[in-house]
């Protein structure tokens, strides 16, 4: 290896790992819709890769993220189709600097016209006939999933438009907003579920969903910004926007023809504020050509177009001073490092707790008490800490190398009182960090009182019990006065002891009895739900319970057989094996069954044979006896699971008319057996 090799050696490697990182990041973004890495540091690496790439040739890749966009595809149960004009992406911009650049490279003269960047995910619509035809996802830009049946649910997108032309297609974005984000994380919330991080998120998610009727619930709606196909009216695409206006489709209002820089700062200076009002998350402002003949001119590169960028909005942060670390222990015994903060305003509101996460986060930043820290709200509920300042370095004149002009701080370590704990705040039970897991973890869930209140909220939330009369304070009272320890002490309650208790009275604790008593004809699927066994939520609840009808058919299946119910992985399946391992939850089963909880369902809810248990099998194409949604059914009413893809362990293909060409490729390529309907209704007879 001669010298420059050596020297550039490093430069390679770091191309590699960053298109190991970016490619993760595409991942956990666009398919986990948990993202890792902000946006700027998203395009910070992007941009550092290209650079390395341009002073590489000899490592040119195809797939490296640089040359394609990240891709959402491979959610099951939705048709794959190719676009008809791929789905690029636009490049980033933080400066007016960088405004400026662009402007330089376009005709002299040209108009620009500036729109609202919508914080969603793009859709993309086609019309066949005035009927809306296929919703297409970005997916990897190539090829999308086909979610008209979601799209549907979207009041604001027309399903039949007048006086277009015969073919088209609109582009926009798809958008949860603000008001229906905060309502479902709200729910989600008291149901244990996992939150969306931001509403983008949680569009994406819901958009996702096999189930329609819980799309429309959600109340997703949708921006247009964009008109493609042959023989479209107008010459400009400010023209083509009001065509789509007229035609009844969703654009927005903050559209403006711009001249020049200044006039595009001025809109971006105006809806830098002015966007806190609106009911929809935007991140930035979106920079088109506006005539079409330019625009085609200018034409493509390999993700973007040259005739369009955006600008993103600076995110919303502060620096503060970092009081002190303090740790909350939720309601599943995860402990959480809350940072102190001198209160700052931040969106609107004033901010003085923010989380930090977990104890990696901490000591990847090396952030102690004393530091200034960067606090951000960006679309997230909760703040959190994004970095902190340099400290000032220890001025050698003073002796001992103390530090100047922080004394408080010092490195995060155990054993220097501003370590993470090693025991419980709340219990003082000795904490455990499962492997592969970021958090610590409190293992005392029956004695320890933020989990035990915790899951007797849960137990009588409105989606699993819900006894009107018994909230958050009423728990605690209670709590605090001896009278509850877990769930089934609730169906132990008296009169008297509860009418005891000041605050509470003969009146609502009569109101508190007589919805305990209520509570005895709830259906079994949501009494499994309300026992709180840790990732069983609501529907997944719903579907072990259809498939096991009694609780003592469920405490006797091991994980394997678990694991035939759809959405319930190994994770789950080992939950539900060890909440009937511990005797405690026993004894509590055993109470509320004396009490008179119901833990059978109707039987028709039951799996009404094993024929298909053990079995995985792919439903495609259409069906002349039953919908998808019934064979789904009926597979696991017999004991099977629903999957979405082929692969190696599919046991059969349950295969209609037209059945999708890339499942049928790769069913011949593994050798798995098609199944007519008839077949199949034969054989579960
Ligand atoms: S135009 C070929 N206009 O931002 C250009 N995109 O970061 C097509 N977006 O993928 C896009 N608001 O999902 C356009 N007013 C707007 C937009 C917008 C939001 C999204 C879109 C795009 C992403 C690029």
């Amino acid at each position: 290896m001669d010298l420059f090799s050596e020297i550039e050696e490093p430069e390679r490697e770091e191309l590699k790992r960053l298109r190991r990182e970016l490619e993760e990041a595409n991942y956990q973004y666009y398919v986990l819709n948990m993202p890792t890495l902000s946006d700027r540091d998203f395009d910070f690496k992007m941009h550092r890769l290209q650079e390395l790439e341009a002073q590489f040739p000899d490592m040119y890749d195809p797939k490296s993220p640089t040359q394609h966009v990240g891709s959402d595809l491979g959610k099951k149960g939705f048709e794959t189709v190719r676009h008809k004009y791929p789905m690029l992406s636009l490049a980033n911009t933080y400066s007016r600097e960088e405004i400026e650049s662009w402007v330089r490279k376009l005709p002299a003269n040209v108009e620009i016209v500036c729109e609202l960047k919508f914080d969603g995910l793009s859709i993309s619509l086609w019309y066949e006939n005035g009927t809306l035809v296929r919703a297409l996802t970005r997916g990897d830009g190539v090829q999308g999933d086909d979610v008209i049946d979601n799209i549907k649910t979207i009041t604001s997108i027309p399903r039949h438009v007048v006086g277009t032309p015969s073919s088209f297609e609109m582009r926009g974005e798809v958008l949860l907003p603000w008001e229906r984000f905060e309502a479902l994380n709200k729910e989600r919330e008291e149901q244990e579920e996992p939150l969306f991080a931001n509403p983008r998120n949680a569009a994406s998610g819901t958009l996702k969903l096999q189930d329609p009727k819980e799309v429309a619930r959600r109340g997703l709606d949708a921006y247009l910004y964009y008109m493609l196909g042959e023989d479209l009216p107008g010459t400009t695409h400010f023209e083509r926007l009001n065509t789509a206006k007229q035609w009844g489709f969703h654009i927005s209002d903050a559209i403006k023809v711009c001249h020049n820089v200044d006039e595009v700062m001025a809109y971006i200076a105006y809806w830098d504020t002015e966007r806190k009002n609106l009911p929809v998350a935007t991140d930035g402002i979106v920079l088109k050509v506006n005539n079409l003949a330019q625009q085609e001119e200018l034409g493509f590169t390999a993700k973007t177009p040259r005739w369009a960028i955006a600008y993103k909005f600076p995110a919303e942060k502060q620096l503060t001073l970092l009081k002190e670390i303090t740790y909350q222990v939720g309601r599943t015994g995860v402990v959480t490092p809350v940072a102190n903060l001198e209160p700052v305003q931040l969106s609107g509101t004033i901010v003085q707790r923010a989380t930090l996460h977990n104890e990696d986060f901490i000591r990847s930043l090396d952030i102690r008490p004393g530091d200034h820290v960067w606090v951000e709200k960006g679309g997230e509920i909760i703040p959190k800490i994004t970095g902190r300042e340099e400290r000032p370095t220890p001025d050698p004149s003073l002796k001992g190398g103390e530090l100047d002009s922080a004394p408080d701080t010092l490195p995060f370590r155990e054993g220097l009182g501003v370590g993470f704990p090693t025991v419980c705040p709340e219990c003082g039970a000795k904490l455990v960090r499962v492997e592969g897991e970021a958090a610590w973890r409190c293992p005392n869930e029956a004695g320890c009182p933020p989990q035990i209140k915790g899951k007797i909220e849960h137990f009588v939330s409105r989606k699993a019990m819900n006894i009107d009369g018994l909230g958050e304070e009423t728990i605690d009272l209670l709590y605090q006065k001896g009278l509850l320890h877990n769930i089934a002490d609730i169906y132990d309650l008296q009169l008297g002891d509860i009418a005891a208790q000041e605050r509470l009275g003969e009146k609502s604790a009569q109101n508190m009895l007589a919805g305990i008593e209520a509570s005895k004809n709830v259906p079994w699927a949501r009494v499994l739900f309300a026992l709180g066994i840790r990732m069983v939520g609501e529907t997944t609840a719903k579907k072990i319970a259809r498939v096991y009808n009694t609780i003592d058919s469920l405490q006797q299946a091991d994980a394997e057989q678990l694991c035939a119910v759809e959405d319930v992985g190994p994770q789950i399946a080992e939950n539900i094996v060890k909440y009937f391992e511990d005797s405690r939850n026993l004894d509590i089963i055993a109470r509320l069954r004396q009490a008179g909880l119901q833990f059978e369902g109707e039987a028709a809810e039951g799996p009404q044979s094993d024929k298909l248990a053990g079995m995985s099998i792919v439903i495609s194409g259409t069906f002349a006896h039953h919908s998808r949604d019934e064979y789904k059914a009926l597979i696991e009413a017999h004991g099977g699971k629903n999957v979405g893809s082929v692969s190696k362990k599919t046991s059969f293909i349950l295969a209609g008319e037209n059945m999708g060409p890339e499942k049928l490729k790769k069913a011949e390529a593994l050798g798995i057996r098609l199944m007519t309907e008839d077949d199949f209704l034969e054989m579960i007879k």
